[in-house]
This record gives C-alpha cells, structure tokens and sequence, in this order.
C-alpha cells in the first residue's frame, strides 16, 4: 500500500531552520506580515523574504497559494515554500495551503514553520493528502526520489499531534481507496480485493467473504450473472465495524465492486476501455471508509458491502436477451450486458437490508457514462429517497469540499423500464440514463430504509491533477462519508 507521509509536530527550535534540507515552508501573516519564524528565515535569507512580502507578487496571493523562491541564499534547503494563509484563512484555505505544498514536495523532506496555530492539523492533513504517489507498479525505481518526512514546527506539538490523529486515519482511509482503484485488473482481482479487504481482520473490523456457492443459496441470480463469463470467482465482501451501542443497527455502505468491466457480449468499444480498471471505485470507497472508521475507532455501527466481479465476454457469458432472478424474487430482461453495475448492486442492496436491517444505506457506484456527460468529472451525482439523509449528506460533502449534486427520481423515470418479458429490464435508452439506473437500484430498496445511490463514475478518477491527488484515482467520498457517519451517527 502507498504510505502516507510521517508527519510530526515538534517544538519550534528557531536555531534548526537555516540547516534544515529538503524544502522549508513559512507563512505570510495578515497583511504579508512576517511572524517570528518567518522573520528568522528572512535574516537568513538577508532580507529576501521580506523583500518578496512587499512586492505586487505576495500581495497579490490568494489565501493558500504558495509561492516557492528556490536556493535560497543562507539556507541549507533546495527553497522556501511561501504561504499566504494567516489564523482568519477558511479550513478549506489551510487544507488547500497544505496540498500546494504536498504537491510541491512530492516525497521529499519539508519542514513547516509554524503558520497560524488553528490550523496545524489541517495543513498537515493537506500535505498528506496532495503527497499520493501510485508506483506500487514501477521496476527499480533508480531515480527515486529521497524519501523524507514532514515535520511541523508548532507550539504544543502535543496537542497538535492529537488532533492530527483521526486525520491521519483518513489519509490512510484515502490512500486505500486510491490505490484500489489505481491498481490494474490483473493485479487486483476479485480474489486479491477480497484479500486486502480480509487482512483489515487486524484493524478490529468484522470480514466475512460469500463465495459463489453461498451467492447461488441465496438466489442472487442478478449478481451472479455478471461475473459467470469471468474466470475470476465473484464474491461478496463484508465488512463489520462495531464501534457503537451493542446491538443498535448499523449504517450500510454498499459499493460496485466490477475489477474490469469490458461490457461483456455488449462489448465495448477498444479506445478507452483500459480505464475500466476504475470500475470498482464504489467498492474502493466503501473499503477505505470502512478503513479509516476502524483505524480512528469510529463510536459508531457501521457495515460496508461490496460486490465484487469482473464483467467478460466468454462463451458462458450472460447474453443480451436473457432473463435472471434476483435475491428480492423479481426477474430482470439483460438487454445490454454491460449495464451491469445495477445488477449487481440489486442483490447487495438486498442483502444488507435482509442481513442487517439498517437505519440508512448508501450505495456509489461507477454506475453510467451518463454521470459524466450530466456533470463531468466535479460533482458526483445523488439519487436518494429520504430528503432528511441527502441534506446532512450534502452538508457533510460541502463540509469536506467533495462535489455532489442531487438529480429527481420519479415515476415517469421508472416506466422507462418496464420490461414486457420480465419485472424490468436493465437499461432505459438514452433519454436520462443515469436517472433510469438509479430507478432500477430503488426497485431494490424498501421504502422504509432511506437511502441514497451516488453515481461516482466522473469523480472516481481525474484525466489531470487535482487540488488534493495527482492524475488518477481521487478517493472522492471517504471524507464526506466519514464527516457524515461522525456528525449523525456517533455519539
Ligand atoms: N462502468 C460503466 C459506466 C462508466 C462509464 C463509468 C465511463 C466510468 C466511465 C457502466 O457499467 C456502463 O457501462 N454503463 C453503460 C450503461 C448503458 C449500457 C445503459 C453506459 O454508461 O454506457
Ligand atoms: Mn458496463
Ligand atoms: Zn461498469
């Protein structure tokens, strides 16, 4: 797994800074001004710093915007990361400030000089997070860079490094996701996820893994038809964190687990096909949550459901036309064989509900193409039955700067797929295709249960860099879930 950045909080030793190497950062106050270590730098700097804080440049800084002025003069470091940030700047500004630096850094050692209080643990967590790496997959790395450390240098670097604790879960939460997703389809397999997901055993989270003979007991013919065309055995992997009251029933997660989906007889088109490694981003989501809530022992019931196959044409591969049961007892038309994330979420969104009769579920999913055309790659989009659950989620996901945007659900959407063979079929045309999956998965909801489907096929990855992760997977939606699960279900 990528490990995330040590990060330590130390006392300020203004003696230390002139010999530090690597990248030292320090930290523009209100009106440019220079605090004490700053003012330090700048002596050693003879003046530069301050010559920089009165230019049109600095004063023109965006709070959280860094400025880099490499080799400089007096300093042992390659160059001093300036930061426009002071103790008024927002959460999200120190947060920000921190992934300018972490991306800055790539792997090397930073020091950070103290920087306004209140925000310590945010910058650090802002540094962590922007400092992700996927090169599990790299021969020999020869020209790796040096590997080294964060430190802090901060006034009660106890405290500071108390409260940097659950952040440190999540980093950790989010690293697990973004490498899930990261990592090709030959490597992880339905077998290897379910794998990494059993070895959180040691974190203190419950793992139990269904295998095909215990699917096919259970009657999920919907689930199992997605994956029989695969040599990779389908299973269903579930997590149990019991962090809350004895016996109080827990809040489900459920993901879409496809490790590769090639759109099975409905293949797909060759360009671009590789980026369906990505296609179990809901699974990944479920299991960094599930990840994080264990490592910072989350106070509450919490279990995570992924349903994980792999999506191949083969001669014993479901075919368009054919007609299969699910676990709730309703038949299902597979008109087109690779909408076959829903399949596999109506017998999961089943199970949880039977198995565990939660107070609320959400399922994400990489669920349409759809998702992407409605709202590119910023905001995900949400589905839900309960306006209660989609407003503390909302207030959660603008909380922890996570994009998402509610789409309607409605009766007019749900006749699109009614099917004259079958209960339903599995797609609706094109007209509202995100909209008509998220129609098919209420089918598999009781009413009673709110719940909320979030289609994160265009946030899932990123073409570029981000403000938070380089190009590739984001990790989108293990904060707002967290900060969800910590602000409505804990305590
Ligand atoms: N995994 C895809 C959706 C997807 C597409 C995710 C692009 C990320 C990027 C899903 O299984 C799929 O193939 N959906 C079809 C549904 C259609 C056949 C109704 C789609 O969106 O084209
Ligand atoms: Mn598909
Ligand atoms: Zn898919």
């Amino acid at each position: 797994m990528t490990t995330p950045a040590d990060i330590t909080f130390v006392d300020v030793d203004l003696e230390a800074i002139a010999d530090t190497s690597g990248r030292v950062a320090v930290f523009l106050g209100e009106d440019c001004a220079l605090g004490r270590e700053a003012s330090r730098v700048n002596r050693v700097m003879r003046g530069a710093l301050a010559r920089f804080a009165a230019s049109d440049k600095a004063a023109k800084m965006k709070q959280g915007e860094v400025i880099s002025l490499a080799w400089p003069t007096g300093m042992a470091a390659e160059a001093v990361d300036v930061v426009r940030l002071n103790r008024r700047s927002t959460i999200e500004d120190a947060r920000k400030a921190g992934a300018n630096l972490g991306k800055l850094r790539g792997k090397g050692p930073l020091l950070v000089l103290a920087g306004p209080a209140r925000h310590a643990a945010e910058i650090a967590f802002g540094i962590a997070l922007r400092g992700y790496d996927f090169d599990a997959r790299k021969s020999a790395p020869e020209e790796a860079p040096e590997v080294g450390g964060v430190t802090v240098m901060t006034g009660k670097p106890e405290d500071m490094t108390a409260d940097y604790a659950p952040l440190s879960a999540l980093v950790d939460g989010v690293f697990f996701t973004r490498d899930l997703v990261n990592e090709p389809a030959n490597v992880l397999t339905t077998t290897e996820f379910a794998q990494r997901i059993k070895d959180m055993e040691s974190l203190g989270l419950k793992v139990t893994v269904l295998e095909e003979a215990d699917m096919e007991k259970l009657g999920m013919g919907s689930l199992l038809c997605v994956g029989q065309g695969s040599e990779s055995p389908s299973k269903l992997a579930i997590m149990e964190w019991n962090g809350g009251e004895k016996d109080a029933a827990p809040f489900a997660l459920v993901g879409k687990g496809v490790v590769f989906d090639t759109g099975g007889i409905s293949l797909k088109p060759a360009a671009g096909m590789e980026d369906m490694t990505m296609d179990m981003g809901g699974a990944g989501v479920v299991a960094g949550v599930m990840r994080a809530l264990a490592l910072r022992k989350a106070k509450a019931n919490v279990v995570g459901l992924v349903g994980l196959v792999e999506n191949m044409p083969s001669g014993n591969a479901t075919r368009p036309g054919d007609i299969v049961k699910s676990m709730k007892g309703d038949t299902i038309e597979v008109i087109n064989t690779d909408a076959e994330g829903r399949l596999v979420l109506a017998d999961v969104l089943w199970y949880a509900q039977e198995t565990f009769q939660p107070v609320g579920m959400i399922n994400l999913a990489t669920l349409t193409g759809a998702m992407i055309i409605a709202l590119g790659h910023d905001h995900a989009g949400a589905f839900s039955n309960s306006d209660e659950l989609w407003k503390s989620f909302e207030k959660a996901a603008a909380t922890e700067g996570e994009g998402v945007w509610r789409l309607p659900m409605g009766q007019a959407y749900d006749d699109l797929i009614k099917s004259p063979k079958a209960d339903m079929k599995n797609v609706g045309g094109r007209a509202a295709g995100s909209i008509t999956a998220a129609q098919f998965l209420k089918r598999f909801v009781k009413d009673d249960v709110p719940w909320m489907h979030l289609d994160i096929a265009g946030v899932a990855t990123h073409s570029g860099a981000a403000t938070f992760a380089p190009k590739g997977a984001s990790g989108w939606g293990v904060l707002a879930l967290n900060r969800l699960i910590a602000d409505g279900y804990e305590g």
